[in-house]
């Protein structure tokens, strides 16, 4: 099954002001990339600036999370309607948001049943704990999460669903895993998915934690492998631009 390439730049909180997000998006546009769909995530409020700056290109925009409810008294918040006509989809479920916002498996499923119910596509970020890892329990929370992610959502297609396997122990540590462990866990997301109905085959798989240029080959290279969701080195446009690069080869 051949699955197409797409890296994604989680710009996370950053760049410090919305002139410098605009910046970077130009610059990003501007980007060669054959055989690599490509997507920047930026912060809320630089998503409308983003969306103008790559309108006409062939970038997509994500937001980087999205409320479950359409509307209402949810202060700080992003809906589903506030995305369109900025972005193609969201990601969900990122390990940063479920520390840091309080987000479990539950809220996770309502968030991605909210996004795909609203036709645009979902990221959907797993990962286990470096005590996880350090226990060998990455396939069963693999499992798991994908079972307790998935259990809102029916008639997942390849084009709007796509998961990053980003261990947490890898993020933002310069310790990317091998890509043998990457593949090892993307061969378990299939088959935790296929369970759920959905066509795992034609699903992408991306891998992030420490994505860079000097360690991208070894994902570039690892079966099960279509991509990468990428956080610090997105944000320098040489980097950014060789792991692109390596996906396209
Ligand atoms: P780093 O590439 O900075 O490790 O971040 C990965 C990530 O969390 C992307 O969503």
């Amino acid at each position: 099954m051949s699955r197409g390439r797409l890296v994604v730049g989680n710009w996370k909180m950053n760049p410090a002001t919305v002139a410098d997000a605009t910046a970077l998006a130009r610059t990003v546009g501007a980007m060669a990339h054959p055989g690599t769909e490509m997507g920047v995530a930026p912060a809320a409020i630089a998503l409308t600036a983003v969306a103008d700056a790559l309108r006409g290109s062939d970038v997509s925009v994500y937001a980087q999370d999205v409320h479950w409810e359409v509307a209402g008294a949810y202060t700080g918040q992003l809906s589903v309607s506030m995305l369109r006509g900025r972005a193609a989809g969201s990601i969900v479920g990122h390990s940063e948001v479920r520390r840091d916002q309080g987000d479990d498996d539950a809220r996770v499923a309502r968030k991605l049943g909210r996004v795909l119910g609203a036709g645009l596509r979902a990221i959907l970020c797993v990962g286990e704990t470096e005590a996880q890892f350090a226990a060998e329990e990455t396939a069963a929370v693999l499992k798991q999460q994908i079972d307790r992610d998935l259990s809102d959502v029916r008639g997942i297609t390849a084009d709007r669903f796509v998961v990053a396997y980003e261990p947490i122990w890898a993020i933002g540590t310069g310790r990317p895993a091998t890509g043998a462990h990457a593949s090892a866990a993307a061969r378990t997301i299939r088959t935790a998915l296929r369970v759920h109905g959905v066509p795992a085959d034609a699903i992408r798989v991306l891998y992030g934690g420490s994505v860079s240029a000097a360690s991208v080959a070894e994902f570039a290279g690892a079966a099960g492998i279509d991509g990468a969701l990428v956080g610090g080195a997105s944000l320098k446009s040489d980097e950014f631009a060789a792991i692109i690069k390596a996906f396209g080869g």
